[in-house]
């Protein structure tokens, strides 16, 4: 694993901010739960990779809030009735909050861990 690659956190992360915008601006296409769902569940499972190989110490944790991600998104799917504005905007919101406190949190110190594993 070189420090390189690890770019590959930053470009999935830069795809969540992509479905967000598409979210807010979209006009009735429910698909986005499906792009969301497989989108969460490819990155997940790649940074849980990486917790386990490095033997990332707060891994429990991690993997703990991912999986509470996991359900929400889940139940959120279950429920909804309407893909109308005020869903969107809920959505929207769910991800957004995501994004500022577990990707700019908890993401940044498993970069940080990756990025000075002896055995990247
Ligand atoms: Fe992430
Ligand atoms: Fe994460």
């Amino acid at each position: 694993m070189k420090t390189s690659e690890l770019i590959w956190q930053d470009k999935q992360h830069q795809v969540l901010l992509e479905l967000i915008e598409q979210i807010i601006s979209s006009n009735g296409d429910a698909s986005i739960f499906r792009q969301l769902y497989e989108y969460a569940e490819n990155h997940f499972s790649l940074e849980e990779e990486y917790m386990i190989k490095l033997n990332f110490p707060e891994a429990e944790e991690h993997i703990r809030a991912h999986d509470k991600f996991r359900s929400e998104l889940e139940s959120m799917m279950q429920e909804f009735t309407s893909y109308d504005e005020l869903f969107r905007k809920a959505l929207a919101e769910f991800l957004s909050e995501w994004l500022k406190g577990h990707i700019y949190g908890i993401d940044k110190k498993l970069e940080a861990f990756i990025l000075k594993s002896p055995y990247k």
